[in-house]
């Protein structure tokens, strides 16, 4: 078929699709362009939570907007949020299962992030169970161990640094990715390990690559021709093939008296089920893309919390020196951090409180979907509607959060010291799509942020620039690359 054609029934496709009519008592949001939807007025704007909060202004906390032939609503502000994710979830917890760029990275709708229904509850369900057993349970796997095991080699990394400026982000990232491995794998690597490294470059290839390839989402036929889009369903089949070549490492040494890591529990909970015929048994292609769920929603997000942590230590010295002060006096320098120290340290709990709001790590959730025709103040919420949850907008908000641009770790102290608790406070979302690493992401950024914090001063090094305090617009929102000087004290 000749490029011409191609590009015919392209347009032509996309026409139909966009110029359809428009269903009745939608919430109100701007008409948009036949073809193209909003895309360009969206465009427009450097960060996606600019253009949402400005149409917002507009058209209220519930609107919405077509980008391409999809159809998306976005809830802002605590009280939609809660109304659709909590009061109305039987209707608002789904993923957009249809899209193309989805499949490919949910191998066709499995796993935990990507799936919907029975698939998706299965996979949440045991995923929480195997968490919960290696969290608190099993002495063995016992996470905070292995946290703390972890916190040691990336104080060593920092070590050997000796006093010369360098960017934390990649041994941070290459730490926390480390608990991911000994988490689902069994194993941690040292931080320039050629297989790992490799691994988590097509990680990092499949985040850098779906925004381009975004576009299928919304113009799904464009799948056919888009180059992006094939550069992410040939690293996506890297990592899945990855997943079988550790799962079949796993079946050779497999007992079922030693469950050592994710993957030994799910291949326990396979047997088991072809053993008692259940009616939806969890195979082989769940679990490989449960295991590249952990990898996608649990390294980068975690990394980012503490790579931030740090500039705004080095930026704040103040607070760095308050920080300083409650470590020697509750913990000490000579032994580790335990998560039990928590309760001591109110003021560290408060600051990364502040920044797990002041970062905005992931200010638009993941998509959800709504899986029946359903209403939501008065609006018609057709089946299949793409549903953001504009998080930022609650994490921002004046209301709660007088001058929320201002970093003010106080916010979360109540006047005698002690933790002041927000339902606002909606960094890893709410309701049955809740971040399901939230309990995990706390251990980690208290633990390694403590062990940094008792080993070393930070400041930026002489004649290097103040970081950059925008940040860069991905999956996240990351701080761009900076330069740090760690002092051992
Ligand atoms: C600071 C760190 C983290 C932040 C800010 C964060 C935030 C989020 C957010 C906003 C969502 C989407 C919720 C929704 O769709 O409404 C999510 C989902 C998810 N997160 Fe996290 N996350 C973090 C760390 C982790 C970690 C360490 C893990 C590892 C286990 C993890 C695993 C997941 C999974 C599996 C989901 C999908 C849940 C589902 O669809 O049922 N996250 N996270």
């Amino acid at each position: 078929m000749s490029v011409y054609l191609i590009a015919l029934i392209l347009i032509l496709s996309a026409w139909y699709l966009t110029t359809r009519k428009r269903p009745k008592n939608l919430p109100p949001g701007p008409k948009g362009l036949p073809l193209v939807g909003s895309v360009l007025t969206m465009r427009k704007f450097e960060y996606l939570h600019d253009g949402l909060e400005q149409l917002r202004r507009e058209y209220g906390d519930v609107f919405s907007l077509r980008l391409g032939c999809r159809l998306f609503v976005v809830l802002n502000g605590y009280e939609a949020i809660r109304e659709a994710f909590i009061g109305k979830s039987e209707f608002f917890s789904d993923r957009p299962g249809m899209l193309s760029m989805w499949q490919a990275v949910t191998n066709n709708g499995k796993g935990i992030v990507g799936s919907s229904g029975a698939t998706w509850k299965k996979s949440r369900k045991f995923a929480q169970g195997v968490l919960r057993q290696f969290g608190i349970t099993t002495r063995k796997a016992n996470l905070e161990h292995r946290i703390q095991e972890e916190s040691r080699y990336l104080v060593e990394e920092f070590d050997k640094k000796k006093d010369k400026p360098f960017e934390p982000e990649p041994l941070i990232t290459g730490a926390v990715a480390n608990i991911i491995c000994s988490l689902v794998f069994g194993q941690r690597y040292a931080y320039d390990d050629a297989e790992i490294t490799k691994f988590l470059g097509l990680v990092d290839g499949v985040v850098h690559v779906s925004l381009k390839a975004a576009a299928v989402d919304v113009i799904p036929i464009v799948r056919h021709v888009s180059a992006p889009y094939k550069e992410l369903v040939s690293y996506m089949t890297q990592i899945f093939n990855f997943c079988k070549g550790k799962i079949d490492e796993h079946r050779q040494s497999f007992d079922p008296d030693d469950i050592r890591d994710f993957i030994d529990a799910y291949l326990k909970e396979v047997e088991s089920a072809k053993e008692t015929d259940a009616e939806q048994p969890l195979t082989d292609a769940d679990m490989e893309a449960a295991i590249k769920d952990f990898f996608f929603a649990g390294i980068e997000t975690t990394a980012i919390a503490l790579t931030w942590s740090l500039i705004y230590m080095i930026t704040r010295p103040e607070i760095q020196a308050r920080i300083h002060d409650d470590i020697d006096r509750v913990i000490g320098r000579s032994r580790q951090p335990r998560l039990s120290d928590e309760e001591e340290l109110p003021y560290i709990t408060a600051t990364m409180m502040e920044i797990l709001r002041i970062a905005t790590i992931s200010p638009t959730a993941a998509p959800h979907c709504v899986s029946a025709d359903t209403e939501l103040r008065g609006y018609h919420i057709p089946k299949e509607t793409i549903v953001l949850p504009h998080l930022r907008s609650v994490l921002y908000d004046p209301k709660i959060w007088p001058e929320p641009e201002k970093f003010e770790p106080e916010r979360f102290l109540n006047e005698d010291g002690t933790i002041k608790k927000f339902d606002e406070h909606v960094p890893f979302s709410v309701g049955n799509r809740i971040c399901l690493g939230e309990h995990l992401a706390k251990m980690e950024f208290f633990l390694f942020f403590t062990s940094l914090m008792q080993q070393f001063s930070f400041r930026i090094p002489d004649n290097y620039p103040a970081p950059d305090m925008k940040p860069l617009f991905g999956v996240g929102l990351k701080p761009k690359s900076y330069y740090i000087h760690a002092e051992r004290r």
